[in-house]
């Protein structure tokens, strides 16, 4: 049986050779956590041209989701948007863009110097955040742009999921190349596996190993479909965009991480955990059919803010969520949780729930604003670079936005450079909290703005 990188490596670092080559910690304990931080050295390969262990262990990924092949990264899924969105379109084009889409999409579109056209998924009422994608306007929206990209995320940060199956057969039909940002499903579709839902279906899936398999951060997988015109043009921006120093520490870790796939195991622990907390009796987990049920949604129902839930599961329980909001917090589990990691918290919570006192009142979460009302006046690119003015927000309608700003989690801006700011904007971003702008500073009630 052939050596996977992993194995490989372990091997390798046991050996005598003598490292006359970067990096300069010379795999001396002394300086460095790990003697696996190699280069690329002789029989290691090169993960811009793999031709040996690294392409083996992309073969490896495609077969584990049952895709036609696979690309690595070493810079997270950032990366392999990068260079999906890149190799898939021509400078100057249309591509069609869930609003949904975390600030690595626009990134990639500002700098491929497209032209966005916005879709809306549908709001999910209970939590404010988007859900699933209307199927219908999406369609319409390729057909009456004639949209050659489009790009969509699923599932949500909160963990919805959009059924891509019919949507991808439409785009196939309409010559409109689906690229999928999956960031949050890696645990979908696992070989020898059926709990978790499926793979989404698309010519590019993108899985962002690090969120919940149990691989190191800056870790993820693009899945390609065998008759995929541009593959070559993603090598070459993957090279274009990545270090040309590539961690062996990383892509070991993904090497680790795919021979630890029972995912059905990883299911049944979650689901006990779910069970236990229906034993709420003020807060409520959130459950739906079209839900990744490794997500915990707890909605606080009107009884404390989110974040006041994560303070207190924080400062009373030693436990930090991954994210909070007006009336929900998410905490995440991987596949590195225990049945005893998964009680700790299902208990913690358990226990605010026994403490809390009454409801006192409901709270807004951020509804963004619609794409319909959107509209731009530049590219993104030249309003980046565009000369700009600090304007109070309140003073900013009819304004163009010179700079992104979005909440953070989960990075779904609000507002993109070039985009006139409207009513409806200004309303999100006053009912938002944690706002991040990029580029980056404080966010503190101005917008830079171009003059239109
Ligand atoms: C939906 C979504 N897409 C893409 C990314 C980027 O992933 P990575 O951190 O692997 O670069 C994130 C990160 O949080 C995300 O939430």
């Amino acid at each position: 049986m052939k050596e996977d990188l992993k194995t490989k490596l372990d091997g390798y670092i046991k050996s005598d050779v003598l490292p006359m080559h970067m990096p300069g910690h010379k795999r001396n304990p002394g300086f460095t956590g790990s003697k696996g931080d190699i280069t690329e050295i002789e029989g290691f390969d090169n993960l811009h041209s793999p031709k040996g262990v690294i392409r083996d262990l992309e073969k490896k990924a495609a077969d584990i989701y049952g895709a036609d092949d696979a690309f690595i990264s070493v810079n997270g899924a950032t990366a392999l948007i990068f260079a999906a969105i890149h190799a898939s379109t021509f400078r100057g084009e249309k591509i069609l863009v869930s609003s949904g889409c975390h600030i690595s999409v626009w990134h990639a579109i500002e700098t491929a110097g497209l032209v966005p056209v916005l879709t809306d998924p549908i709001s999910d009422v209970t939590t404010g955040a988007f859900e699933g994608l209307d199927h219908r306007a999406f369609i319409k929206a390729i057909e009456e742009n004639g949209i050659n990209t489009a790009v969509i995320t699923t599932p949500t940060y909160e963990g919805l999921i959009t059924d891509t199956k019919d949507l991808y057969k439409r785009c196939r039909q309409l010559g409109c190349t689906l690229i999928v940002d999956e960031s949050h499903g890696a645990h979908f579709g696992v070989k020898g596996n059926s709990k978790f839902p499926e793979t989404s279906e698309g010519d590019i899936v993108i899985k962002s190993l690090h969120k919940t398999m149990a691989s190191p951060t800056q870790t993820a997988v693009m899945l390609t479909k065998k008759d995929l015109p541009f593959k070559y043009l993603i090598r070459h921006y993957l090279a274009v965009n990545e270090s040309t120093s590539p961690s062996y520490i990383l892509m070991s870790g993904i090497a680790s991480a795919l021979t630890h796939t029972d995912t059905d195991a990883f299911f049944d622990i979650v689901k006990e955990g779910r069970k236990a907390l229906t034993g709420l009796n003020k807060l409520r987990l959130y459950e739906r059919a079209d839900m990744d049920p490794s997500k915990f949604v707890i909605l606080t129902e009107g009884y404390l803010t989110g974040y006041e839930l994560a303070d207190r599961l924080r400062k009373e329980y030693r436990i930090e969520v991954e994210a909070s909001f007006p009336s929900y917090i998410i905490a995440m589990t991987g596949m590195g949780d225990t049945p005893e990691t998964i009680k700790r918290f299902t208990d913690s919570l358990l226990a605010v729930d026994g403490k809390l006192g009454d409801r006192n009142g409901t709270t807004a979460d951020t509804f963004y604003p619609e794409a319909a009302g959107r509209k731009f006046m530049l590219s993104i690119e030249n309003a980046v670079k565009s000369e700009k003015a600090v304007t109070e927000i309140k003073k900013a309608e009819g304004k163009m936005s010179g700079e992104y700003l979005f909440a953070y989690p989960p990075g779904v801006p609000i507002l993109i450079p070039g985009e006139v700011i409207t009513g409806a904007s200004i309303k999100a971003i006053e009912g938002a909290s944690y706002l991040k702008t990029d580029p980056f500073r404080d966010f503190d009630g101005t917008l830079l703005t171009v003059d239109i």
